[in-house]
């Protein structure tokens, strides 16, 4: 039994298998999986779109005969002055090929003037999974924080440098991997995904 992680993203994969080491599986990502067919990810919620990934690429895999456990996830930024924007679309912000150092700029533009109180945002992550029995199942997770004044730090990616954690008196992008990975909307949505599978028969009767 092996997981096929529906991303493409090597940041992502790179936090999945941290948090995913102590189940002692193989975790590929659609690349390694020789997957590369267009998903439309064309859903309204996070719930929807996490669900589309993780269903093509549990389709494609039956097409070939192969056996996984297919996991999918969708994540974004909502920023809750900008009427949850990006949210869905937070890849697609501002155009998919545009740098986050433009994006970052943009959404601090368009914050100017607002007082901390209402500079509320947080990240989203739902993680799918389809299991080979053709059963399904979801976690969401959120981590909260304010949009900064400025652009902070070198870790992480895509929004993290201007996503600062009052609670941690840190921006997204200063912090460690591994603190990251503890905290994380990602961390804790594949954390809550890890004890599903732990419990779940395809593992208990291995
Ligand atoms: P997805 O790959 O369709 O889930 O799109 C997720 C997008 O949301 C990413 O491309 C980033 O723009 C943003 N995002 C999600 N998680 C994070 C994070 O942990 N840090 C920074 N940006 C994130």
């Amino acid at each position: 039994m092996k997981i096929v992680f529906a991303t493409g993203n090597e940041g992502k994969m790179k936090e999945i298998r941290m948090i995913m080491s102590d189940l002692n599986i193989e975790i590929k990502s659609m690349k390694e999986a020789g997957i590369d067919i267009p998903i439309n990810e064309d859903g309204l919620t996070f719930e929807e779109n996490a669900k589309i990934k993780a269903s093509a690429i549990a389709d494609e895999l039956a097409r070939r005969g192969e056996e996984a456990i297919v996991l999918a996830d969708d994540s974004g930024l909502e920023v809750d002055y900008l009427g949850k924007e990006p949210g869905v679309y937070s890849a697609r912000y501002m155009g998919e090929d545009t740098p986050y150092s433009i994006k970052n700029a943009n959404i601090i533009k368009r914050l100017e003037g607002v007082p901390d109180k209402e500079r509320t945002a947080r990240f989203v992550c739902v993680i799918a999974a389809a299991m080979p029995d053709g059963t399904s199942y979801q976690t969401r997770a959120t981590i909260e924080g304010i949009i900064g004044y400025e652009e902070r730090g070198t870790n992480g990616f895509g929004y993290d440098p201007i996503f600062y954690l009052p609670e941690y008196g840190k921006y997204s992008a200063e912090l460690s991997p591994d603190e990251k990975n503890r905290i994380s909307h990602r961390g804790k949505a594949l954390e809550k995904m890890k004890e599903y599978l732990k419990n779940n028969k395809t593992f208990t009767d291995k």
